[in-house]
């Protein structure tokens, strides 16, 4: 009987535990932010705020997040604004027109950290589980940089941009650089974005990348690639990005140098000659630049470059 109740105990516990995370997240000291709001208030009526905030106000009710307080949350419009602004009392007490937006919380004046301390009052979960810690909270970004929340700028994920990549082009120049080269997978033509690879909330894996290393991003939508294989090619079963280079190149299949020089940088001393002055031996071999352009060089021989099946796929090439 006693072992059952303190079970019940536990059990209830850890229920109160789990519910009450679900519901409050990590609270917002808002006084601390900004003294003047130390014993504010909620302030009543979305109604008094009309007047001075229309634009904002009706732009707000439209956003996905308006939608989801309303449903999820049971939010008031009043109790949105000030989830994210912090109680009204003062700010709606102030009677000097001039001094009303010091007597609240704007993103104008706060801190980065405190501004994702707010958005995470609720976020703290899933995609931006692994936030704390992550390379752009570490670098003073905040959630404002990508998404904006004060109006509907696009159909998704409260994105400041319709197309999410130029959010991430505005810091990362080089990478829409690189989209841009000839050999790519198909960002430009929005069919993948960054966050196909990435993670930008932070992740467990380095370069914050979506799956735990570089090869098991690939292999979501490269299977294939995954094998097993009779022969492997260590190289492919250890980094795709000894070979590739993930952002685009000039190079046939997106590879970081050109035909013979890539298989080169690790083959240089081996069973037949195939140094680059040597290559021209080799029929279809590496030869003269206009055929390292066009041609597959060391790949008309060694085509299953991934790695092979075929019971005499040792050399990959077959
Ligand atoms: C009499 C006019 C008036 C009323 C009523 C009023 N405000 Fe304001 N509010 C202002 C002024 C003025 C500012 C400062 C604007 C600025 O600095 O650009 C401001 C600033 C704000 C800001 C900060 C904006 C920012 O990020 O810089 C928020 C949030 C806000 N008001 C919300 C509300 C809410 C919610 C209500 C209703 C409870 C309300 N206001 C009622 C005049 C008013
Ligand atoms: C999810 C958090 C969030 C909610 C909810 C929210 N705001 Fe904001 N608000 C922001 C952020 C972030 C900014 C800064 C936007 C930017 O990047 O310019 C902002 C900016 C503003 C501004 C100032 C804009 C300017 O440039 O002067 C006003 C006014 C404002 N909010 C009022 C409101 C009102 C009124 C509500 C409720 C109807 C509301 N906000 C709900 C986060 C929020
Ligand atoms: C560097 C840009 C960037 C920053 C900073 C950023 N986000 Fe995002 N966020 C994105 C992108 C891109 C997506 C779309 C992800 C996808 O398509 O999977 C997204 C999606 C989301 C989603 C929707 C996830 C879903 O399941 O659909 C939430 C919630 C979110 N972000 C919250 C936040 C919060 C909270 C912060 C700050 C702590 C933040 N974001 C900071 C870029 C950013
Ligand atoms: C009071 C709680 C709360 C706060 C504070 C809050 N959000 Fe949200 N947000 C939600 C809820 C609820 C959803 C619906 C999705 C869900 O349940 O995960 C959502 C969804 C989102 C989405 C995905 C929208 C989509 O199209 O799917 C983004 C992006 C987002 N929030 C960003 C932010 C940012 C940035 C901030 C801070 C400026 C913020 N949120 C603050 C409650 C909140
Ligand atoms: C406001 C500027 C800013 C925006 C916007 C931004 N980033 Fe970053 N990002 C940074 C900074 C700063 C770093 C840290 C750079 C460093 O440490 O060298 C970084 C680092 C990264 C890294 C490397 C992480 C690591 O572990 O080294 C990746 C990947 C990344 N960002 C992807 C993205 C993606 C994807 C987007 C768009 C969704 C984006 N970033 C938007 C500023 C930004
Ligand atoms: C197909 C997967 C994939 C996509 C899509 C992708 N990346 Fe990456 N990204 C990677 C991999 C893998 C790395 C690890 C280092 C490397 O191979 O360059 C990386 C590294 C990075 C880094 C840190 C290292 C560096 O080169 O500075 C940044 C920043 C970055 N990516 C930004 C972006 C941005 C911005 C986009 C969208 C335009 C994007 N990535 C799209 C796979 C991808
Ligand atoms: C979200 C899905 C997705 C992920 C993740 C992904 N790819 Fe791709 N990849 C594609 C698509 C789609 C294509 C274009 C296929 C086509 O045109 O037939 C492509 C094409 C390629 C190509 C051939 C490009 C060319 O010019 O022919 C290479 C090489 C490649 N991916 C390597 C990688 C590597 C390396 C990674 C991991 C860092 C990766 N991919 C992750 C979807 C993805
Ligand atoms: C040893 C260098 C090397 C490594 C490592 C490597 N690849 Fe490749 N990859 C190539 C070469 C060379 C080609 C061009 C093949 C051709 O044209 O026949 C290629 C072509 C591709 C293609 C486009 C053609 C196809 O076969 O679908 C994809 C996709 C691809 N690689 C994905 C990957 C992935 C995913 C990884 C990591 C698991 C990886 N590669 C690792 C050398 C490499
Ligand atoms: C990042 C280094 C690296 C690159 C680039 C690379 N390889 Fe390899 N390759 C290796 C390693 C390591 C082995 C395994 C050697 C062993 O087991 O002794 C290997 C094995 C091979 C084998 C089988 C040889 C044997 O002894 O079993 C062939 C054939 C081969 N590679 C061809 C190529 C070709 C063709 C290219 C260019 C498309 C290439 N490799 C690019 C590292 C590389
Ligand atoms: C004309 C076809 C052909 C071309 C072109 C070719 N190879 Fe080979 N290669 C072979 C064959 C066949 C073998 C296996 C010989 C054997 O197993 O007896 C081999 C073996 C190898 C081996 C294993 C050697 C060892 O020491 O065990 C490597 C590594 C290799 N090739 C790399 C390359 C590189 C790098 C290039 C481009 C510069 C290249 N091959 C071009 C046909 C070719």
């Amino acid at each position: 009987m006693f072992r059952a109740i303190s079970a019940l105990g536990l059990l209830s516990a850890a229920l109160f535990i789990s519910s009450s995370q679900v519901q409050a997240g990590s609270k917002v000291d808002w006084g601390k932010i900004n003294p003047r709001l130390n014993g504010a208030t909620s302030s009543g009526s979305i109604k008094g705020c009309l007047d001075c905030h229309e634009d904002y106000i009706k732009s707000f009710a439209r956003t996905k997040h308006a939608q989801f307080y309303k449903k999820k949350l049971g939010k008031s419009l009043l109790e949105s604004c000030e989830s994210c602004h912090g109680p009204m009392s003062a700010h709606v007490a102030e009677p000097d027109f001039a001094k009303k937006g010091a007597a609240t919380v704007s993103f104008k004046t706060i801190s980065p950290q405190q501004k994702n301390r707010i958005c995470q009052q609720c976020h703290e979960k899933q995609v931006t589980l692994h936030w704390r810690g992550s390379a752009h909270e570490m670098a003073n970004v905040s959630c404002d940089k990508c998404h904006y929340v004060m109006a509907r700028k696009s159909k998704r994920q409260l994105s400041i941009n319709e197309d999410s990549k130029k959010a991430c082009f505005t810091c990362h120049q080089d990478k829409r650089a690189r989209m841009l080269r000839s050999a790519h997978m198909p960002l430009r033509e929005n069919k993948m974005s960054c966050a196909s690879c990435h993670n930008p909330h932070g992740s467990l894996a380095p370069n914050l990348l979506i799956k735990a290393s570089l090869n098991e991003t690939c292999y979501i939508c490269h299977q294939e690639k995954r094998g097993p294989m009779l022969w492997e090619h260590a190289p492919v079963r250890e980094d795709c990005s000894s070979c590739h280079d993930s952002h685009g190149s000039n190079h046939l299949s997106m590879l970081k140098l050109k035909q013979p020089y890539l298989c080169q940088t690790c083959h240089s001393n081996v069973f037949h000659p195939s140094t680059l002055f040597d290559a021209t031996e080799l029929p279809g071999g590496a030869g003269t630049a206009r055929r390292d352009i066009l041609g597959k060089s060391c790949l008309n021989c060694h085509s299953r470059i991934h790695g092979s099946n075929h019971p005499s796929g040792v050399r990959f090439t077959r």
